[in-house]
């Protein structure tokens, strides 16, 4: 039996699942007598290993993967200013920087006699984990992780049916607040630039109004569908808005970016909200769910995809596939080459069923 020696990184934002893959690669991985390693916080562990007092790799054994399927976040910790590529470094002057530390991790690979680095990440760690693929020679299998749907070549990512089935729970409570107060609702929702959660979950908590990035909006419209509400004695109204949802004409709303890092989004909902209260008279209040869709234990079925995503990229690695990502193509797991989905994003096709279904049902998506 060939023996392995397998590194697990957990980069980008969370995704309730992780812990879930980090179990099923780990014990897979052990069951074929392989030794399994995790890095903390990304690449953090290796670039920055004087962060870690206790060692910037951990030992993943049937004992430290013990019980955690259920637990949201990641026993690994992540970061997003671990991009190997882009490492955020204060030069002498004090400023930041982005420096590229591809060798040192190359280096490090081949010192400890790594032969593959199974990668759990959205599009953002699994573009850079293709490259270092790419420029290192290790073996790269990612597992598709995002609460935001967007990752082209899978039907869907770990971390999305937790994330929409806690928004609905929120959209649904914020009725009866909503209709005892004759106000207009506002949520915003996280996604990027893709409106997968503000969509589903518009949908399944009966909103009367969705926003998402790929419909730039009229705020009229939604306008005219809350005073046609109201002239219909529906009294109050409830507009999901995805984060990267812009108007016609106009921007994104960016928070900020720091060196290293994606730009943050945020502030559209508050923008939305103000135009409709200015623009129908009607109360409106904001709330934003941010990062509470990130938190939780997974769903059933997110943890049903991580342990099924943990175990075939184990399965890939002993069947010999090379830089792959592992995707779920019903009913099987597929291998997608790294290469064709890296620097791609998956946005909602506009001549797609979900769309399809808000249309047919007379909910407006701001066009
Ligand atoms: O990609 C996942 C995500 O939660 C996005 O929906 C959101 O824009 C971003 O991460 C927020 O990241 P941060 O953790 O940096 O606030």
């Amino acid at each position: 039996m060939t023996t392995k020696k397998i590194l697990v990184n957990t980069g980008g934002g969370d995704a309730p699942g992780l812990n879930a893959v980090i179990r099923a690669v780990t014990l897979s991985a052990v069951n074929l007598g392989w030794e399994v390693w995790g890095i903390r916080e990304g690449y953090r562990g290796i670039l920055a290993p004087d962060e870690f007092p206790d060692g910037g790799l951990v030992p993943l054994t049937k004992d430290t993967v013990r019980g955690i399927t259920h637990r949201g976040g990641t026993i690994l910790g992540t970061t997003n200013r671990g991009n190997p590529l882009k490492f955020p470094v204060q030069n002498d002057a004090g400023e930041w920087e982005e420096v590229n530390r591809c060798d040192e991790l190359t280096a490090f690979f081949k010192e400890n006699k790594f032969d593959t680095l199974v990668a759990i990440g959205g599009d953002g760690s699994l573009t850079i984990a293709d490259e270092i693929g790419r420029r290192s020679g290790i073996n790269v299998i990612g597992v598709p992780k995002t609460i935001d749907n967007d990752l082209e070549g899978t039907i869907a990512t770990f971390g999305f049916d937790t994330a929409i089935d806690f928004a609905t729970e929120c959209i649904d409570r914020l009725h009866t607040t909503a209709s005892s107060h004759n106000r207009i609702m506002v949520v915003e929702v996280m996604g990027r630039y893709a409106g997968w959660i503000a969509l589903f979950a518009g949908l399944a908590g009966t909103a009367d109004a969705i926003l998402i990035p790929e419909i730039p909006f009229d705020i009229n419209k939604v306008v005219g569908k809350c005073n046609d509400r109201v002239a219909n004695n529906r009294n109050f109204s409830i507009v999901v808005v995805g984060e990267g949802a812009k108007p016609i004409g106009g921007e994104i709303s960016v928070i900020g970016k720091n060196v290293g890092q994606a730009e943050r989004l945020g502030g559209v909902g508050q923008q939305v909200a103000h135009a409709l209260e200015e623009l129908t008279g009607q109360e409106t209040r904001c709330v934003v769910l941010g990062h509470l869709l990130r938190g939780g234990s997974p769903t059933t079925r997110d943890r049903m995809l991580s342990l099924r995503f943990g175990t075939a990229a184990v399965r890939a690695i002993q069947d010999g596939v090379q830089n792959v990502m592992v995707a779920l193509d019903p009913p099987n797991i597929a291998y997608i080459p790294l290469n064709e989905i890296a620097g791609k994003m998956k946005q909602v096709p506009l001549d797609g069923d979900a769309i399809l279904t808000a249309r047919s049902m007379g909910i407006c998506l701001g066009d």
